[in-house]
């Protein structure tokens, strides 16, 4: 931490240079792997270029705790049976997923809880829109240069409470192909003086150190409100600054994208919504009822539904529930079963008819029809 030393000690006639170590490249780390494992039984499916690219964000001490790991199960396996037993590439990965990196331990990354992009149902355009943005620059930069753009830099998603915003987001960091660094607007504004600014920069150097991540701002209406309205002794105005400096690249950003979140787009500063900030503004409607079927039944994955349940039937019937209403209502059909019976082993359309009676549907319609307004006005330009 080199801010953090007296700045005394930095002066040019005392320490006068300094060396940054920073996070090894895919290139580095595959030629770490190399030298950890060169002692290692390896078996013949090991791919090093495929466990190097999958660990951004891991310095030489991660990768040696992942050789640990596998090492560890590789023993495990062959234990009394086999001794001769090597270690695989599926030991390699399965030790990746379970090695959390020590430059991404201070906090602020989004834990995924293990969810994956197929638990999110339906949603489709939002996906697509979100590859397009965040996957492409970090995946294919070679194809930004070639056609002489630059990628572009942030997404804002708007829609209504419990669209799945956040949700969406979980699950693309849980994607492993990038590391999310995630905040919640008023998290980063409740500070002393000087300090919001402060953790704001603190955020994109280590998201930069950890390229390529993604950066999202969840809740971006509390972090970025229109300057000069606040009441709160400018801190919001100089946090909305110090941001738009960051999005600026005065320290340019390398692969790394933001992504922003919020129900009320029309409280963000709209300086943050320039070209070359956050852009790329996608909509994430109230689901209509296809959309519902595909939630409840990614919702429900887990949940064992009796014969007599028809989840497009019932889906055509929740207007005005938002997926958080859908979910919602599945976990409440399963509580009804075991309030009945605490072996119940299915969830019947009776379970659910109850449900509905306890779980309403949340979504405003005067707030629906202000932020689809907003989409047309934007779409319009
Ligand atoms: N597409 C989906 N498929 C399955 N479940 C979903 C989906 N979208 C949302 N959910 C469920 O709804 C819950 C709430 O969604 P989430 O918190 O992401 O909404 P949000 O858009 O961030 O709302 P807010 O604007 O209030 O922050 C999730 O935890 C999840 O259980
Ligand atoms: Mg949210």
């Amino acid at each position: 931490e080199p801010e953090a030393l007296d700045p005394r000690l930095r002066a040019p006639d005392l320490v006068d240079r300094e060396l940054s170590v920073g996070l090894p490249d895919a290139a580095t780390r595959r030629a770490l792997l190399e030298r950890l494992l060169a002692d290692v039984p390896r078996a013949g499916d090991v791919d090093l270029g495929a466990v190097a690219a999958r660990t951004p964000g891991f310095v030489v001490a991660d990768l040696a705790a992942v050789r640990r790991e596998a090492a560890v199960s590789a023993a495990l396996r062959g234990a009394g049976s086999d001794p001769s037993e090597q270690v695989r590439q599926s030991d390699l990965l399965d030790a990746v997923g379970s090695v959390r990196p020590i430059s991404l331990s201070g906090g602020g990354t989004l834990g995924s809880g293990g969810l994956t992009l197929d638990d999110v149902g339906d949603m489709t355009e939002v996906k697509a829109a979100l590859t397009e943005a965040v996957l492409w620059p970090l995946r294919h930069p070679d194809s930004f240069a070639r056609l002489g753009v630059d990628a572009p830099r942030g997404v804002l998603l708007y829609g209504p409470p419990g669209g799945g915003k956040t949700f969406l987001l979980r699950a693309l960091a849980g994607s492993g192909d990038l590391n999310v660094f995630a905040v919640k607007g008023a998290e980063l504004l409740d500070k002393y003086v000087g300090e919001s600014e402060r953790a704001v920069r603190e955020l994109f150097r280590r998201a930069g150190e950890a390229a390529p991540a993604l950066i999202f701002l969840d809740e971006v209406d509390a972090l970025a409100p229109r300057r000069g309205g606040s009441t709160d002794a400018g801190v919001a105005d100089r946090v909305v600054a110090a941001l738009l400096t960051e999005l600026d690249g005065a320290t340019p950003l390398r692969e790394v994208v933001v992504v922003g979140a919020t129900n009320r787009p029309e409280l963000i500063d709209p300086a943050m919504l320039r070209p070359g900030r956050l852009e790329r503004l996608v909509f994430v409607p109230p689901p209509d009822a296809a959309a519902r079927a595909d939630i409840l039944r990614a919702a429900g994955r887990d949940v064992p539904l009796a014969d007599d349940v028809d989840l497009d039937a019932l889906a055509s019937e929740l207007d005005g529930y938002s997926a958080a209403d859908c979910a919602a209502l599945l976990r409440e059909a399963a509580l009804t079963a075991m309030r009945e019976s605490l072996d119940a082993g299915e969830v019947t359309a009776a379970h659910l008819a109850t449900a509905r009676r306890a779980v309403r549907a949340s979504l405003d319609p005067a707030q629906v029809a202000e932020l689809e307004a907003y989409a047309r006005r934007r779409s319009d330009g």
